[in-house]
C-alpha cells in the first residue's frame, strides 16, 4: 500500500483520535454516529440544512428514541460535538461521513438527490489529505459512480490526495442489544490505502471493523441484508395468515421451529419492513396486495396476523417499521399482508 504524503498524515490524525470529523446529516443514522466518535475522542461536527434539528442538537436534545438527551448534552459540554447548516468549515475536517436519506422516487427508482447534494458540497472544499466515506443505503455502484466523479472532479486523485470509502450502516432501531458501538461495521474503501483510511477513523468507535475488497462489495453486502430481512418478514407475515386460517398458533409454530440451532434464524410476524432503502414488500410483490386484516385473537397478547396499515406502530423484534431511515411513506406500513 503507497501512500502519500497527506494521506499519511490524514492516518496519523485518525489514528491517534485527534481527527475533526463532520457527519452529514443528523439523522436515525447520523446522531448516533456523531456521538459514538465524540466519544471516540474526535471533535465531530454535524451539518444538516435542517436548522431546527442543528438548534436541538445544539441544546443537547436528541430526537432519536433510543439515544438519550444526556449523550448529546454531556458532549456539546464538552465541545467535541457541535451542530451547523453551513458546509462553510467542512473544508478543515479530516473525514466527512455521509449519511443523507436515499428515498424511492414516485416511481420507485433510487433518489439519490441527496446524496448528489452532499457529494457537490464536500466536493466544493475538498482538500489533499481527506476522507470522505458514504453510509446512506443505496444501489452498488455508487460510491464509485456518483459520489467519486463529484469529488474528483477538481483534479484530486483518490486514494493519493483524498480518500473514499463505503460503510454501510445497520442500525436496528429499537433493538436493546445492538447500537453503533457494538455492531460490526463493513467498510470498502476505492483503493487499499482508502480502505484502511475508514478503518482508522471506525475502529476508534466500533467494537469490530471489517474491511471488505472495495465499495461494490459493501453496497452489495448491504442489498444482501436487507433483501434477507425483506424475504423472511414477508415470508413470516404470509404464514401467519395462513396459520390464522388452519387455526394454528403461528408463534408456537416459530417457538418450535426456532429449536433448530442451525439454518433458521427467528422472525416474528409484525407490521412489515418499511423505509427508503427496502423497497416494501407491499408494492413489490403484487399477490401482497391481497388485504387480510385479522389482527384480533392474539397469542400471549401477541397479534396472531398482520395488517396492511399507515398507523401500526407494533413492531417485531426484526420487522421494525421505522428500519432504514423510515422517512418515505413506505415506512408506516408495508406488511405484506
Ligand atoms: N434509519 C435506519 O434504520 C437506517 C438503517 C440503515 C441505513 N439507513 C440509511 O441511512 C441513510 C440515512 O437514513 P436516516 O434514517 O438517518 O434518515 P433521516 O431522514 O432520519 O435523516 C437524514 C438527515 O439528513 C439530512 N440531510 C438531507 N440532505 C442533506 C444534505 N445535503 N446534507 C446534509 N444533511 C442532509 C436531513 O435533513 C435529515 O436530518 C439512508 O440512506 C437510509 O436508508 C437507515
Amino acid at each position: 500500500m503507497t501512500e502519500t504524503a497527506p494521506l499519511a498524515a490524514l492516518q496519523a490524525r485518525l489514528t491517534d483520535g485527534r481527527g475533526a470529523v463532520g457527519v452529514a446529516g443528523l439523522g436515525y443514522v447520523g446522531l448516533p454516529l456523531a456521538v459514538e466518535l465524540a466519544r471516540a475522542g474526535f471533535s465531530v461536527t454535524g451539518i444538516d440544512p435542517d436548522t431546527e434539528r442543528v438548534r436541538s442538537v445544539g441544546r443537547g436534545e436528541s430526537h432519536i428514541e433510543a439515544l438519550p438527551a444526556g449523550a448529546v448534552a454531556e458532549l456539546v459540554r464538552a465541545g467535541r460535538l457541535r451542530a451547523t447548516s453551513e458546509w462553510v468549515d467542512a473544508g478543515a475536517l479530516d473525514a466527512i461521513v455521509i449519511c443523507v436519506p436515499t428515498p424511492l422516487t414516485p416511481n420507485r427508482e433510487p433518489d439519490l438527490s441527496f446524496v448528489r447534494a452532499a457529494g457537490t458540497e464536500v466536493a466544493r472544499r475538498l482538500r489533499p489529505g481527506q476522507l470522505v466515506v458514504l453510509e446512506s443505503t443505496t444501489y452498488p455502484g455508487t460510491t464509485e459512480e456518483v459520489l467519486l466523479p463529484l469529488l474528483a472532479a477538481g483534479g484530486l486523485r483518490v486514494g493519493q490526495d483524498f480518500a473514499l470509502a463505503y460503510s454501510p450502516e445497520r442500525v436496528d432501531p429499537g433493538n436493546p442489544h445492538y447500537h453503533v458501538a457494538n455492531t460490526p461495521k463493513l467498510v470498502g474503501g476505492v483503493t487499499p490505502t482508502c480502505t484502511a483510511l475508514a478503518q482508522a477513523l471506525y475502529q476508534k468507535a466500533v467494537t469490530k471493523v471489517v474491511p471488505v475488497s472495495g465499495p461494490r462489495v459493501a453496497e452489495t453486502a448491504k442489498l444482501l441484508e436487507n433483501v434477507f430481512r425483506n424475504v423472511n418478514i414477508a415470508l413470516v407475515n404470509e404464514l401467519a395468515m395462513l396459520c390464522d386460517r388452519m387455526g394454528v398458533d403461528v408463534w408456537e409454530v416459530i417457538e418450535a421451529a426456532a429449536t433448530k440451532p442451525f439454518g433458521f434464524m427467528r422472525f416474528q410476524p409484525g407490521p412489515g419492513v418499511g423505509g427508503t432503502a427496502s423497497p416494501s414488500t407491499r408494492s413489490t410483490w403484487p399477490g401482497s396486495r391481497r388485504s387480510t386484516t385479522s389482527t384480533r385473537g392474539s397469542s400471549r397478547g401477541r397479534p396472531r396476523s398482520t395488517r396492511t396499515c399507515r398507523t401500526s406502530s407494533r413492531r417485531s423484534s426484526r420487522g421494525s417499521s421505522r428500519s432504514e431511515a423510515g422517512t418515505s411513506a413506505a415506512a408506516g406500513c408495508s406488511s405484506s399482508a
